[in-house]
């Protein structure tokens, strides 16, 4: 087979991205902008982001801390509570800046205390989102603390969102990184409505990588990564061409501290190296040919959003990544800190 040495795609987007508040937003934000022409900007804020006038506010600080002449277009999303009203997304649906909402169940991740309680008194909110055309992004994991972290991707899969499925058949879903092979099945199963994002570090790693040689706080992210037969299966839904699965980084950075302490935070920051991760994990599966779907077509399809039209070049030529990155007022640890990535974007500035 034909070494490639060279790739150039359409500009991706990234369909799901933390990228904080305050002082923290610039010093991440220029990482995807870089690569990606949009991204789609999760609401766990403390406190989160629950009204539209509050996504407005937050995308112009985000508009702001973005470099000198960027494009990139911040794509915003509603955190859905108990107390969400249909009124609340009929206005989320008629402004142009906010293009879906995130259901964490509560307590089931990284600020999300604040999340839904009881997904069965979700069901007017639903019919809402559907009578007015805004998807729903999902945290897929349920948070009862008698099923085993490694099962609760499957369970909730099982128990919550089959049902959602069921109830609201028109209702436009993304199953937020997807990690397992019963979330890929469940998704391929779905009409074209029910698509999945798959991140770069769940593409890239099992479960062992927590433990290599030790802790390794920095892989730990949430949903946890799994068995090889679960990465696995994630690569063959990621490299199928099938454009119910696409981007979504879930690049989520925390301070240094946090994440190496008694009790660390979940979330990889991959933003660093945002397409040329995927890029490395396409190739490894001799799929390079597949990945400009998977990066830059499908999301905004599904999204009814426009695909970016120029291009980006990504070349075979090893990076060096730092051990750390400026965050605020503190710093913190990239993915593959120390190590290198097999692509380089090319024309990449300082890094
Ligand atoms: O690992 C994760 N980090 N998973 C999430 O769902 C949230 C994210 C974060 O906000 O840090
Ligand atoms: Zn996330």
């Amino acid at each position: 087979m034909k070494v490639v040495n060279s790739l150039t795609i359409k500009r991706p987007d990234d369909w799901h991205l933390h990228l904080r508040d305050g002082a923290a937003i610039a010093s991440v934000v220029r990482h995807s902008a870089e690569r990606f022409g949009g991204a789609l900007i999760m609401p766990n804020l403390k406190p989160p982001i629950t009204t539209v006038d509050q996504a407005f506010e937050y995308r112009r600080r985000i508009l702001m801390a973005l470099p000198e002449g960027s494009q990139f277009v911040p794509y915003m999303t509603l955190y859905l509570t108990d107390n969400t009203t249909p009124e609340e997304i009929k206005l989320a649906a008629q402004n142009s800046f906010v293009i879906a909402a995130k259901l964490y169940p509560a307590g089931a991740t990284t600020n999300s205390d604040g999340g839904v309680t009881d997904i069965k008194k979700m069901g007017h909110v639903f019919d809402a989102m559907v009578r007015w055309g805004l998807p729903l992004c999902v945290h897929g994991e349920v948070t009862d603390p008698s099923v085993d972290i490694f099962d609760r991707e499957a369970v909730f899969v099982e128990r919550v969102l089959s049902p959602i499925v069921r109830d609201h058949s028109d209702l436009k879903i993304v199953l937020e990184h997807v990690t397992t092979k019963e979330g890929v099945d469940f998704v391929c199963n779905c009409d074209p409505n029910v698509a999945a994002t798959i991140t770069a570090h769940h593409l890239l790693m099992n479960r062992n990588a927590l433990f290599e040689g030790g802790l390794r706080p920095h892989n730990y992210c949430l949903p946890v990564a799994k068995r090889e037969e679960h990465r696995q299966a994630l690569i063959e839904a990621a490299i199928s061409g099938n454009p119910k699965f696409f981007l979504g980084t879930d690049s989520a950075p925390h301070a240094k501290g946090a994440k190496e302490a008694a009790c660390g935070c979940a979330g990889c920051y991959t933003a660093h190296a945002g397409i040329e991760l995927y890029a490395e994990a396409f190739d490894k599966a001799n799929a390079l040919d597949m990945l400009e779907g998977f990066a830059s077509f499908y999301g905004a399809d599904f999204y009814g959003l426009p695909r970016n039209t120029d291009t980006i070049t990504l070349v075979r030529q090893p990076r060096q990544i730092t051990d750390l990155h400026p965050f605020g007022d503190s710093s913190l640890v990239p993915y593959r800190a120390g190590g290198s990535v097999a692509w380089t974007l090319e024309g990449l500035g300082d890094h």
